[in-house]
């Protein structure tokens, strides 16, 4: 396994190494490995004769107060963790590599980002299509994958590799979990220890609306009101949102049928948690 920080080496280890015909799978991420990132890495692992995976905390993803500045790093725990998934090459670039002046040119996403965290988040899927470009045009993978705990980010990537006709497969892996359902995440280490344990409210909700659906509602309203008691009375957390949508386009429905997301948002004190379940009728 070799770390790589500069584009221009990395460019030429990969040139040398396709040559042969050998496939790339790609699985972007910003660090702090934890199970979640190591599901993506093992199917890529599965899936191609080389893996790279980069680690890069993209500040122009970040809102000005959100945590770019303190979300959490640990590169040697990521290389060891890296090793044990069978990557070969990993990506850690510099924000001046990767950002080295101001863009003359860039990209804006027009769909899929005026609900949930797009909206909540003014410009973050900007500076996600944006950072991704920038890797697709780096490493050229033939596949590259992404976990559907983020699943507003997987139907943005999938309108971006359509519209700019970006070569790469896409492939949606689904949600690593801890035992209790909480979602694996980077940001679960800032939950106090009562928050902690009132954050698989999070996922147990989503399941109170699964089984709504399943017993025969069919009203989006009453499902989110639903979900909306079920955290209410079970954490301090504050609901950011909570929406039920169609999936991948993420528009508002009248009524529940075909596939749908159910995505929630909980702010607790030091971190802002997201979670979702798509179903189908
Ligand atoms: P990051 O939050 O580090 O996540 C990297 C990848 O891991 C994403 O595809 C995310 O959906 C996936 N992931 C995170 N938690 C997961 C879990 N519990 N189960 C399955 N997959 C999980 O998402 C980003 O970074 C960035 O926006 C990025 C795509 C790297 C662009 O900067």
């Amino acid at each position: 396994m070799k770390v790589i920080k500069e584009i221009s080496l990395l460019r030429e280890a990969l040139r040398d190494k396709r040559k042969d015909g050998s496939t790339v799978g790609f699985v972007p991420t910003m660090g702090f490995l934890h199970e979640g990132h190591q599901s993506l890495l093992k199917r890529a692992r599965e899936e191609n004769d080389i893996v790279v995976l980069s680690v890069f905390v993209n500040p122009i993803q970040f809102g000005p107060n959100e945590d770019f500045e303190t979300y959490p790093r640990d590169i040697e725990r990521d290389e060891q963790a890296a090793y044990e998934a069978g990557v070969d090459f990993i990506f850690y670039p510099s924000v001046e590599e990767m950002y080295p002046h101001k863009a003359g040119v860039s990209l804006i996403v027009n769909s899929r980002t005026n609900v949930l965290c797009g909206a909540k988040r003014p410009g973050h899927f900007d500076g996600v299509v944006t950072v991704l470009t920038k890797l697709f045009n780096i490493i050229q993978p033939d596949q590259a994958y992404f976990g559907l705990k983020d699943a507003q980010q997987v139907a943005v990537i999938d309108s971006l590799i359509r519209d700019f006709n970006i070569p790469v497969e896409l492939v949606p892996v689904n949600t690593v979990r801890e035992e209790d359902g909480l979602a694996k995440s980077s940001r679960n280490v800032f939950l106090s220890e009562e928050e902690r344990q009132q954050a698989p409210a999070i996922f147990k909700s989503l399941q109170k609306a699964r089984a709504l659906i399943d017993s025969g509602e069919r009203n989006p309203e009453k499902v989110i009101a639903g979900i909306k008691e079920e955290l209410d009375s079970s954490t301090s957390g504050e609901i950011d949102y909570a929406e039920l949508l169609s999936y991948p386009e993420l528009e508002r429905v009248e009524e529940i049928q075909g596939k749908i997301i159910i995505a929630l948002a909980v702010k607790f004190s030091r971190a802002r948690l997201i979670d979702n379940i798509i179903v189908e009728i």
